[in-house]
């Protein structure tokens, strides 16, 4: 075999086929990555775990799940799905094998995302540090681990993406919708659930004193006295750059993640989520809960 043949084999055999990603997508895909906090979920801070490798205890109503693997091992994480599963996992909730994936995973906000953002994210997932640790069964209650079981739950709940814009409201109100339903999905969090842990949309971002993993998230609609009627734009847009708040607190628990990650989006995404969170119908909850 010719050097230069044999040089051009041995280049193929290292060179990975797929495209390589260009900067600037990684770059869009590292601010998703963010924004959405995938890193807090999938990591097990407490016991020291590799980013990204999973391990991290999530405590529901219905037992304990353990977050997956999402590192690009090949064996452990995701490093083996293509394109098309990771896109599946993100807008339809379905795994690798076709099984129903539990809402704990916000695929039910995430489904709004765009093809082109869920390919972004799926770039960048692929150039983090592969970590070898196998998924940890979740501890469920009976009968919650049935995943079969999630069909009726899909059939109440989940309404597959992506997000279309609504005709006659502003591109940067469209812009902050998308951003806090799809991406930083909000919601997850700030809106009440009924017993079936679907959430109660006529109740929507008025707060849940028993959000996920025990935090007590407030009411952040415009209701004057238990909600944040009295923040302004830039107050709430300051909150997602520093944590800040107007009294000069800053947010721990949960949104201390949620702010990591919103502090990577620029200001005028940020006002987006701003103007679209003081769109909303203002809800008077039953008593400002203690935090
Ligand atoms: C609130 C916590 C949480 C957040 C935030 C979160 N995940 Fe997950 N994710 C989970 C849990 C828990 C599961 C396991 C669900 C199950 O077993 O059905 C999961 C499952 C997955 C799966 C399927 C893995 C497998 O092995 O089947 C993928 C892929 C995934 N997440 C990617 C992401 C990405 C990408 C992000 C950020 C855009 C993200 N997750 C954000 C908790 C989270
Ligand atoms: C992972 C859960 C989670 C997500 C996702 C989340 N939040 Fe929060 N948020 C909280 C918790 C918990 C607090 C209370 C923080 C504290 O007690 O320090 C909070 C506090 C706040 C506050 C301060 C309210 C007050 O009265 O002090 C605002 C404003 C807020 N969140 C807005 C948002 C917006 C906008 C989004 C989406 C772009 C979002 N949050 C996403 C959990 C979350």
């Amino acid at each position: 075999m010719a050097p230069v043949r044999l040089a051009a084999v041995l280049l193929a055999l290292v060179v990975p086929p797929a495209p390589a990603a260009d900067e600037a997508q990684l770059k869009r895909g590292e601010v998703l990555f963010q924004a959405a906090d995938c890193l807090a979920c999938h990591t097990d801070v407490k016991g020291d775990g590799a980013p990204l490798a999973g391990g991290r205890p999530l405590a529901t109503p219905f037992g304990v799940f353990f977050s997956p693997n999402i590192s690009p091992d090949p064996q452990t994480g995701i490093g083996a799905w293509s394109e098309a599963e990771f896109r599946r996992a993100l807008r339809q909730g379905v795994g690798r094998l076709g099984e129903y994936l539990f809402p704990v995973f916000p695929y039910p906000a995430f489904t709004g995302m765009t093809d082109a953002d869920i390919a972004d994210l799926y770039a960048y997932l692929r150039t983090r540090a592969p970590a070898a640790q196998p998924d940890r069964p979740h501890q469920l209650r009976f009968p919650f681990g049935w995943r079969f079981l999630q069909l009726l739950w899909r059939a109440l709940f989940f309404r597959q993406g992506p997000l279309p814009p609504v005709a006659g409201e502003s591109p940067e109100w469209n812009r902050g919708r998308y951003l806090a339903e799809a991406v930083v999905h909000c919601q997850q969090c700030h809106t009440p659930r009924n017993l079936l842990g679907g959430l109660e949309t006529g109740r929507a971002f008025s707060g849940n004193p028993q959000g996920p993993d025990g935090m007590k998230v407030p009411n952040i609609t415009g209701d004057g006295e238990t909600g944040i009627g009295k923040w302004s734009l830039e107050d709430i847009a300051t909150l997602l750059k520093t944590g800040q708040t107007p009294d000069m607190d800053f947010v721990g628990s949960g949104m201390g993640d949620v702010v990591k990650g919103t502090a990577a989006l620029t200001d005028a995404d940020r006002r987006a989520i701003a103007v679209y969170i003081k769109s909303l119908p203002a809800i008077r909850t039953a008593k400002t809960p203690a935090f």
